[in-house]
């Protein structure tokens, strides 16, 4: 859907040239979310304004949809793009429900059909519109304001969303739950977004995948799975912090470390879904004690039986994986000697 080939941004400012985007190239495919993340000023929004077009390309080229953006209207393209973000740049004399219909309006939609798509996604986006949608940005808190702003985005239905720090200015409690929001929402949406954030747990948490960006570079693009198991250079790791160990936990799936079992059917009653990851198996197994025997059956969807894990040996990946010896592969090296 959003292809990046070799583009570089060069700013002059003061006589002096800034190379902010540096030969970058990624791809976003149709209703993925890729978030781009990078301390500041590593050219992160630079990248995004180049994708709709609020600045220019110094070189490369970006292909929306199969063609190139140069070759596109500028005002159809920011049609099928919305885009949000931080402190919501919501109009402060506009109406929420104004605020959300700024892109219908310019395309002539009737009043009513404003007002009925507006209602819609107040609802969607949990801004119930009997009691918001006559208020204005200054009654809203900065996490009402930013639902708001994902409203606005949605409006006219674009296949493409971009969101530039959209929660980056709101509390801690607030951002978790307008992340959780945002996945529901994507999830009934399935837009194609690329997601800007400098925060690597809210990268975890929506990335499909994650590109890595530093000094208007890709340092590192990756499904968020592999970016914990193989991180590129040091400066991934450093970036990924030392939770690197825990995070890994969310992205190890039972199925993954899952081995042959012993030879007769199930001989003890447990088993357990291979799309389980490791905390979630961990739960599982504390709510259900354990079984006859000494592990448990992995299955697939079919709820057929695809290997076995012995308690002995989940508990060695689950303890490598904290301690950071990370991967599920590392795990199945070092820990053997169990007997099965
Ligand atoms: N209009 C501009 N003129 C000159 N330099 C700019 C301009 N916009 C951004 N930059 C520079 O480009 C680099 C990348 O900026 P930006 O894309 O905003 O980074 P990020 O969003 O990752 O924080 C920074 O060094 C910034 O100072
Ligand atoms: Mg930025």
């Amino acid at each position: 859907m959003i292809t990046l080939e070799g583009v570089s941004k060069v700013f002059t400012s003061h006589g002096q040239q800034v190379c902010a985007v540096d030969d970058v190239s990624f791809d976003v495919a149709e209703g993925e979310l890729v978030v781009l993340i990078g301390p500041s000023g590593s050219g992160k929004t630079t990248t995004m304004r180049m994708i709709n077009r609020l600045e220019t390309i110094s070189s490369g080229r970006i292909m929306v949809n199969g063609r190139d953006l140069r070759s596109l209207d500028v005002v159809e393209l920011r049609r099928g793009i919305g885009y949000v973000i931080q402190q919501g740049g919501l109009f402060p004399h506009f109406t929420v429900a104004d605020n959300v219909s700024v892109v219908p309006r310019l395309l002539g939609w009737s009043g009513d059909r404003r007002r009925q798509r507006a209602h819609e996604l107040l609802d969607l986006v949990g801004l119930p519109p009997d009691r918001f949608a006559d208020r204005y940005p200054r009654q809203l808190s900065g996490g009402q304001q930013q639902r708001v702003g994902v409203a606005r985005a949605l409006a006219a239905d674009p296949p493409i969303i971009l969101m530039d720090e959209p929660f980056g200015a709101v509390d801690p409690i607030t951002r978790k739950q307008l992340q959780r929001e945002l996945r529901r929402i994507q999830a009934a949406v399935q837009k194609t977004i690329v997601f800007v954030t400098h925060d690597i747990g809210e990268a975890f948490l929506l990335g499909d995948r994650i590109v890595l960006m530093s000094d208007g570079r890709v340092v590192q693009d990756a499904t968020p799975a592999d970016l914990l198991r193989h991180p590129a250079d040091p400066f991934v790791t450093a970036f990924i912090g030392e939770d690197r160990g825990v995070r890994s936990l969310q992205f190890t799936l039972l199925g993954e470390i899952a081995e042959p079992g012993p030879a007769d059917t199930r001989a003890n009653g447990v088993a357990l879904p291979g799309s389980l990851t490791i905390i979630e198996a961990a739960r599982e197994l504390g709510k259900r004690g354990p079984g006859a025997g000494a592990g448990f059956w992995i299955s697939d969807e079919e709820d057929q039986p695809t290997g076995y894990l012995s308690y002995q040996r989940f508990a060695a990946v689950l303890g490598d994986t904290i301690a950071g010896d990370h991967t599920a592969e590392h795990a199945s090296e070092g820990t053997d000697g169990i007997p099965h």
